[in-house]
């Protein structure tokens, strides 16, 4: 017999965590069959070692133990697709989450009506604990930019804690990016309709053990993933970031080259091949920070991919001129002749340099 419900818990780096959840997750589940999936992108601390010695203890207790990769959203997904339970919650491990609100959560699922419900920290009696006010200015402002740009009215469409049915889960899986931090948000734009949901107000708790993972980059990726969603699913998040980075490249370029030649009268050649050079330089390590935070390559293999970077993207300018003059030999208009043959040029970097340097070594 499987669990009524299983509680998907992404973790990295929670070794002191991992007791108090479980003890607390017991205590409040007493009256039900259910089960815990920790997913654990093997954590230096050795997280995945103490879910280990507890589930031997504990048979409702699993570890599931992803090597080499990392990311919050991808470990939720695969939790959940691990369990077979009519019912899942999704919460963090950090005890942030009050727990002791999942049987009333659970309650609205049970009585139909619904797909998904979402704990708040927007309701009263709400609140967003301990978070520094720069963290609830942070959570506000997303929250507004993800609610106006997908219409979609949860009152805290970043939240990282809420339960569905699963039979709901299983008609969007399929869609979903599974990119950076914003499962729930991914989940509400990614089905044929918005889902059928209610919200229950919890506070907050502060941290006790451990370190928040958020990030600039994770930021970033929240924003690549709306940008995403806004083209309709048809411009990938990790191109949209490699674009931009190029754009900002841009920036670099003139920047260099005006303080080279304009400034120190450095001649032109030379000061267009520095510029060259800084803005490939400065590039790759953008799309390193924040286009492949996945697979970002520290020390040596970091040296070896900035070598990899210059030469995928010398073969880029080479695309891009000759798509250009192939164009303008069609009869293009210059600027549409240029503008191509850059889209090209981008293009072929973007597969170049996604195989050449962030390869994914088939994880
Ligand atoms: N497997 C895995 N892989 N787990 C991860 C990863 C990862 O790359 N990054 C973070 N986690 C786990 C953490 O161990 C924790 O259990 C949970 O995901 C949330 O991470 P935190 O680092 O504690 O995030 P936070 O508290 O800053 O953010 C929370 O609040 C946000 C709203 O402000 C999360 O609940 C977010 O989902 C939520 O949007
Ligand atoms: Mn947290």
């Amino acid at each position: 017999m499987t669990a009524e419900i299983a509680v998907i818990i992404p973790t990295f780096n929670e070794r002191a965590n991992i007791a108090p959840l479980h003890a607390a997750l017991s205590k409040v589940l007493s009256n039900c069959d259910w089960e815990a999936v920790f997913v654990d992108d093997n954590s230096p601390d050795g997280t995945a070692a103490v879910v280990q010695e507890l589930a031997r203890q504990d048979a409702r207790v699993r570890c599931l133990l992803r090597i080499g990769r990392r990311g919050l959203s991808s470990a939720c997904i695969e939790g959940v697709l691990a369990t077979a339970a009519p019912y899942v919650c999704i919460m963090d491990a950090d005890l942030q989450h009050d727990e002791s609100i999942i049987p009333r959560m659970q309650d609205l699922l049970r009585r139909g009506g619904f797909d998904l419900v979402v704990a708040t920290r927007y309701g009263s009696p709400g609140g967003m604990g301990t978070l520094t006010a720069g963290r609830v200015r942070l959570s506000r402002l997303a929250t507004w930019v993800a609610r106006t740009l997908t219409r979609v009215p949860v009152s805290d469409p970043m939240s990282g804690f809420f339960l569905f049915r699963r039979d709901w889960f299983d008609q969007i899986a399929a869609r979903l990016s599974g990119r950076g931090f914003k499962i729930l948000l991914d989940m509400l734009l990614s089905g044929p309709k918005p889902p059928r949901y209610t919200e229950v107000a919890y506070r907050m708790r502060s941290r006790l053990h451990g370190e928040s993972k958020l990030s600039v980059s994770v930021i970033w990726d929240f924003v690549m993933l709306l940008a995403h969603k806004l083209s309709g699913g048809a411009i990938p998040a990790r191109f949209i970031s490699f674009a931009t980075v190029g754009v900002s490249g841009l920036a670099v370029h003139m920047l260099v080259l005006g303080a080279l030649h304009r400034w120190l009268g450095i001649a032109f050649l030379i000061a267009q091949t520095a510029a060259t050079g800084t803005a490939m330089t400065s590039n790759f390590v953008l799309n390193n920070w924040l286009t492949y935070p996945d697979r970002r390559l520290h020390g040596v293999a970091a040296l070896r991919g900035l070598l990899s970077f210059y030469l995928a993207c010398a073969f880029g300018a080479l695309v891009n001129v000759a798509t250009a003059g192939w164009l303008a030999a069609k009869g293009f208009p210059w600027w549409a002749a240029g503008f191509l043959g850059v889209v090209a040029g981008a293009m072929w970097n973007y597969g170049s340099t996604g195989i050449l340097t962030w390869r994914d070594a088939g994880r």
